[in-house]
């Protein structure tokens, strides 16, 4: 085994990942990854304003460090942020307030506050809310059909559908969907400069503060008034008897109203463009709606809208022959292992019937994304609506990525169509 020193060179490739323009630029972002894939899979990056990681980019490795979550802990360093943001942050938790979600937190805790809200998402609970997401996905191509013959895809369409579907699970009033809408894209486009509020960690902690001012008054008024949504269950959530505190409370809402769409839109919009780009499988699936499940996997695998996550070792270890040494964090390049060669049969290529799919999108093991059954029933109901209705559709100007290094995918999708 080699020593941890000789690894230490800052790899040039990883450096695309501490990089947030790299993620609006596809084909520079996989050919780095490629290369570091072959090359160098556990990769040293040392780059501003970030602090030093390994890169973590196949998939078998993603998912060995996942699964050992107690060797690999969430905590302190649960995502990719600048220095600055990280150390504001973690003063501003040791000051009891700041955000600290399920993927901030281990186990045992974070185990029993996942409980809390896990029901709402289990099979049984999504047939529930089937209905009423068909209903949706009927009320967004209809409005499609409307906007018509041209629009831009991801701010008419794709933005608000699964907006729409997490607030009603959330139990919010339709008229402060907007206001939650704007927040979202605040938190996950911190890096682009579109949706930016401004550019420092200071910034970032008002729009945390605008999220946990509204919750608090929510919070108040479900335990006050208990309710049939999941607002309520995570207002009245309990651990060991006791009520869940402010920070854990306020903090849920964010994850699930964030999370909760902000992804299901890159999804979405990005699974769209994919079929324009490969029309020999809009067609196939046209032709054959049953192939939907897998149309759907394929694209949550070829937009992978989270980019990443990251663990911190708790113990010195070792990853395929690299040493890592206690507090050094691993960065895992979920979109690079969604294009692992020994995984998937030709990767680059969108395939709407890929069966197996193994992919990460959805992250793996104890943080298992939540609401994973939620997004493939959101993508398959409005799929399932807008396919056998769409007579024609073409690009109507360029598509644009947004620059980030966490949530991810198409901000613009000008297309030209004719819906029935
Ligand atoms: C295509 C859409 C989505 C993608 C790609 C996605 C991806 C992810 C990923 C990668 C993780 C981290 C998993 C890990 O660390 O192993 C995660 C966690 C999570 N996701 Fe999603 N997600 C999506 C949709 C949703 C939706 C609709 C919700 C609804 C509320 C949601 C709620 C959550 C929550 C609460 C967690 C934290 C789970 C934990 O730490 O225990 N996600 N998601």
């Amino acid at each position: 085994m080699s020593t941890p020193t000789q690894h230490r060179r800052t790899s040039e490739d990883g450096r695309v990942l501490a990089d947030p323009t790299a993620y609006a630029d596809d084909d520079r972002l996989h050919a780095a990854l490629t290369r570091m894939r072959a090359q160098e899979p556990v990769a040293w990056v040392d780059q501003a304003p970030y602090r030093p990681f390994w890169a973590i980019t196949k998939h078998a490795d993603i998912m060995a460090i996942e699964r050992e979550n107690n060797l690999f802990l969430s905590e302190p360093r649960p995502l990719l942020a600048t220095a600055e943001a990280d150390d504001v942050l973690k003063a501003q938790l040791e000051a009891g307030m700041g955000l600290r979600t399920l993927i901030h937190m281990d186990d045992p805790h974070h185990r029993k506050v996942r409980a809390i809200g896990a029901d709402w998402f289990r099979p049984k609970a999504m047939r529930d809310l089937k209905v009423r997401v068909d209903e949706l996905a009927k009320r967004y191509v209809d409005k499609l059909r409307d906007v018509g013959p041209e629009c831009d895809f991801v701010t008419e369409i794709a933005v608000n559908f699964p907006l729409y579907v997490i607030m009603s699970l959330l139990g919010l009033p339709e008229e402060d969907f907007p206001r939650m809408h704007m927040l979202t894209q605040e938190m996950f486009g911190g890096d682009d400069e579109e949706f930016q509020r401004g550019k420092t960690p200071e910034d970032m902690l008002a729009v945390l503060a605008d999220f946990f001012g509204y919750f608090a008054q929510l919070t108040a008024s479900r335990r006050a008034t208990p309710t049939e949504d999941l607002a309520s269950a995570i207002a009245n959530g309990r651990i060991d008897g006791e009520p869940l505190s402010d920070v854990d409370t306020a903090s849920y809402y964010v994850i699930v109203a964030s999370a909760g769409h902000d992804t299901t839109k890159d999804a979405i919009s990005g699974g769209l463009l994919a079929l324009i780009e490969n029309p020999s499988e809009l067609e196939r699936l046209r032709q054959n709606m049953d192939l939907m499940p897998t149309a759907v996997e394929e694209m949550i695998r070829w937009t992978t809208p989270v980019k990443e996550f990251m663990r911190t070792a708790a113990e010195d270890t070792v990853v395929r022959g690299v040493p890592i040494a206690k507090g050094e964090s691993v960065y895992l390049a979920y979109v690079s292992g969604n294009r692992d060669e020994e995984v998937f049969d030709q990767p680059f290529r969108f395939d709407i019937s890929r069966d197996p799919n193994k992919h990460v999108a959805f992250g793996y093991g104890v943080h298992f994304c939540l609401g994973a059954a939620l997004a493939r029933m959101e993508m398959n109901s409005l799929y399932t609506e807008l396919i056998p209705r769409l007579e024609s559709i073409e690009l109507a100007g360029e598509p644009e990525l947004t620059a980030t290094t966490f949530v991810g995918g198409l901000k613009h999708l000008p297309i030209r169509y004719s819906i029935k």
